[in-house]
């Protein structure tokens, strides 16, 4: 019967045509929170690297009932590190509503709260329709079961009623967070419940409740060099002009898979004026901490920058004779050089020791993704990437946007 009543909500939200709509703000703004938290004995790179095979493994696999049940059981026994660098907003839900502090997620797609089942737990209240559907989603840093309720979820300044949104039961490797925000395409939330349909996200209820007039996220964040701060900013609706310069460029999202399931896009990478990535697919996600890269083109940027890979921290370590001749990465999307400067390639100095480095040591912000060139997932541009570049994901147009902020050429770090 829940079932049922799924299907038909989420049926009317298909069949609504072009309803008319009145925009109430076009530009609907919400602080972003960074915080940095790396403990559990993982490096940075394993980190990302974890998320980007479930990302791949999870774009390429169906998620069936049983294997829910069979996939949790089974990572129980795995051993789960936390989210290294984690951006949250405030949502509210429920009828009084309660406050959870949520990661921001590009790369995922379902919403749900209640990690902390200690200090801040799902509650139920007026506003909750439990849809008698479980669900289940795997992050690379843990995993998440729970139950599926339609509730109220507000967001800035954006209430929607009926929105679906996870309760849980169990979730692994979010200490310190309530749950996942999760803005990336819908098509990921497919298999994720029990009917295995896919569930509006928060950005598709917007639009289909008018408060938004298209189904875009303008993400802004600014370096920093403290392990916590207000950082950043997420826009619904439209992109914020008065956090970029010049225009945004527009690029189609890839059609090669398993990138394509994502915020995916083409690109070519260069170190100076030597190619090292061919045009290739891989993903933009504000998931991810670092800027991965094919094994081929890390090593032949470890080569060329004659950086050697520090086992304590994972990540490329230089010396400063080298950082001297470090020369810009080129990233070309969409027909646009996106220069990061040597500054812009190294991790910030005041956050070496929160990752187990040497102060005063020289890390690089490319890592390996873990597979060579042609997987179609062949890099991951992450937080390092956004916190230089103005980012719009676009469900509508299937675009992702790109523009220079005041800090793509800051020296930072
Ligand atoms: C909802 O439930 C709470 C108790 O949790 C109650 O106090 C309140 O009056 C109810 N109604 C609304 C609209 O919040
Ligand atoms: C949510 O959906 C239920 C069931 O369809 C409906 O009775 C209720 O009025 C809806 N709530 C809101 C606030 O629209
Ligand atoms: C960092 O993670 C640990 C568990 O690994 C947790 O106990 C702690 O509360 C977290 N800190 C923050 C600030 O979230
Ligand atoms: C890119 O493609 C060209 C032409 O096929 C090839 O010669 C070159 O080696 C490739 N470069 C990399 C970095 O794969
Ligand atoms: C960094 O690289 C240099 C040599 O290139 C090495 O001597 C040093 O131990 C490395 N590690 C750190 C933490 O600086
Ligand atoms: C635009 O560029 C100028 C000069 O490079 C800089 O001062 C300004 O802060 C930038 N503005 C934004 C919003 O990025």
């Amino acid at each position: 019967m829940f079932t049922q009543l799924v299907a038909t909500i989420s049926l009317a939200l298909f069949c609504a045509g072009s309803p008319v709509v009145v925009v109430r703000d076009n530009n609907i703004k919400l602080p972003i929170s960074r915080s940095f938290n790396i403990t559990g004995g993982k490096t940075l790179p394993e980190i990302d690297r974890a998320r980007a095979q479930t990302l791949v493994s999870r774009a390429t696999t169906s998620t069936s009932k049983s294997k829910l049940a069979k996939a949790a059981a089974s990572s129980y026994g795995t051993s789960i590190t936390n989210i290294a660098t984690i951006y949250t907003v405030a949502v509210d839900v429920g009828t009084p509503p309660t406050t959870y502090n949520l990661i921001v997620d590009t790369g995922s797609s379902n919403t749900w709260v209640g990690a902390d089942k200690t200090n801040n737990p799902w509650k139920v209240t007026n506003s909750s329709i439990d849809t008698g559907e479980a669900v289940f989603v795997q992050y690379g840093s843990g995993l998440f079961i729970g139950e599926e309720y339609l509730d109220t979820v507000s967001f800035g300044d954006i209430t929607l009623y009926n929105q679906s949104v996870g309760g849980s039961d169990l979730a692994l490797g979010f200490s310190g967070i309530d749950g996942i925000f999760g803005i990336g395409p819908v098509d990921l939330t497919e298999g994720t419940t029990d009917s295995g349909d896919a569930v509006p996200t928060v950005i598709d209820n917007a639009k289909t409740a008018g408060l938004i007039q298209s189904k875009q996220v303008g993400v802004y964040f600014q370096p920093t060099t403290e392990d916590s701060s207000t950082n950043g900013e997420l826009t619904f609706g439209s992109s914020d002009s008065t956090k970029y310069n010049g225009t945004l460029n527009a690029v189609p999202l890839t059609t090669t898979s398993p990138a394509s399931r994502y915020f995916g896009v083409d690109q070519t990478v260069s170190y100076g004026d030597q190619k090292i990535l061919n045009s290739t697919a891989g993903i933009v996600d504000t998931g991810t901490t670092l800027l991965l890269l094919a094994s081929d083109a890390f090593d032949a940027y470890k080569a060329a920058t004659g950086a050697v890979l520090d086992t304590t921290t994972g990540l490329l370590n230089i010396t400063s004779t080298q950082y001297e001749k470090l020369e810009s990465l080129y990233l070309e999307l969409g027909g646009v050089s996106y220069e990061l400067t040597p500054n812009a390639q190294t991790w910030p100095r005041s956050l070496n020791t929160v990752i187990g480095g040497t102060e005063d040591a020289i890390y690089l912000i490319i890592a390996d993704i873990g597979t060579d060139s042609g997987s179609g997932f062949d890099f991951i541009n992450g937080y390092t990437f956004l916190e230089r570049y103005y980012t719009v994901y676009d469900s509508d147009a299937n675009t992702v946007s790109f523009a220079e902020t005041a800090y793509t050429f800051a020296t930072s770090n």
